[in-house]
């Protein structure tokens, strides 16, 4: 199933700057018009630093040999503006869609195009985690995409081979959705209780979003001194979640229960075994994967192998072993 699958690709860590948001430049189109400004970084001598300098007006068309020679430079990040993301989502779900329609499209690009939308829409969630109608409008963009996943081989395997890691939040929360739906996807799961798991997947940590944690978050598994407002981050996230109406029980109990273990020895609550569902289960191993392969913050990033080698071994007793199995099977490890 799904053989030699490349989950992860490490990028430059892009700079952060307040007021602007960075996306990956491999997902705009030659010839089209970026409906935003675009900013790249460069090296200002008098002040000795880097700092965002405009490279592209709103509306400008795209040149393709500008994108292939930044690429090729090994420039991958462009900056806009957060007002703006609402704009760039639409463009990215607009160029998709038409290439979808195209017999002769990069289906790489695509699939660039569909991951960063997804991107946009929970980097949109976190800058405003109390913002339901914001929320509401993520879960949207997450189901068309999970059901896009689901139907679609192409779709699911090049999303995997597209997925990027740089140790980021909304990054991680993608990663852990795709991920996710696909791992349920090879169990032979229900369409309806796969689609739950994933949007509880997209939104399962976006009670660390904004806050100092998000770059401590760095391990799968928090330290024993970590801050207790850390471990109180699923509730914040169900909480968060809680405000779109009409979600399925599950998809909140899935958020909440993302870092219990088999063994009574996670948080927040301690359930043990007997109280996770499968989904519970399945979420808290693709998050301790996909966080212990991204390398966050301080801790560097273990490949594949090490890391499923590490489940088995040392996290045995807390995490479910068939699901497990069953991830190895999917990521072509077995
Ligand atoms: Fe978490
Ligand atoms: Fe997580």
């Amino acid at each position: 199933m799904n053989q030699g699958i490349s989950t992860i690709e490490i990028s430059a860590l892009p700079n952060l700057y307040p007021g602007y948001v960075h996306f990956s430049l491999r997902s705009l189109v030659p010839a089209s018009r970026c409906p935003c400004a675009l900013r790249l970084e460069a090296y200002h001598s008098a002040s000795q630093r880097l700092r965002l300098v405009m490279a592209q007006e709103a509306g400008a068309r795209l040149d393709g040999a500008w994108l292939a020679r930044l690429l090729q430079a090994g420039i991958h990040h462009a900056y806009i503006q957060q007002d703006d993301l609402d704009r760039l989502e639409e463009y990215l779900r607009v160029q998709a869609a038409r290439l979808a329609l195209a017999s002769d499209s990069d289906t790489e690009l695509q699939h660039c195009l569909v991951y960063e939308q997804a991107l946009c829409a929970i980097k949109s969630a976190m800058l405003e985690p109390r913002n339901g109608r914001r929320l509401a409008q993520g879960v949207a963009t997450v189901r068309q995409i999970i059901e896009q996943i689901w139907r679609d081989d192409g779709a699911r395997q090049g999303l995997l081979k597209v997925m990027t890691s740089d140790g980021r939040l909304a990054k991680h929360c993608l990663n852990v959705c795709l991920l996710g739906v696909g791992l349920a996807r090879g169990l032979g799961w229900p369409s309806q209780r796969a689609e739950n798991l994933g949007v509880a997947l997209f939104f399962h940590d976006l009670g660390l979003a904004g806050q100092d944690s998000e770059s401590r978050d760095c391990s799968p598994e928090l330290p024993d001194d970590a801050h207790p407002a850390l471990r109180q981050h699923p509730k914040l996230s169900r909480d968060f979640l809680g405000q779109v109406p009409d979600l399925a029980p599950e998809v909140l109990d899935t958020v909440l229960n993302h870092h219990e273990n088999l063994d009574g020895s996670g948080y927040p609550r301690g359930l043990d075994g007997q109280g996770l569902s499968p989904a519970s289960r399945l979420a808290r191993v693709v998050d301790f994967y996909e966080s212990s392969t991204a390398g966050r913050g301080c801790c560097p990033a273990l490949t594949p192998f090490e890391a499923l080698s590490l489940m088995r071994r040392e996290m045995k007793a807390k995490l479910d072993q068939d699901l497990l199995e069953g991830l190895v099977r999917f990521l072509g490890h077995g």
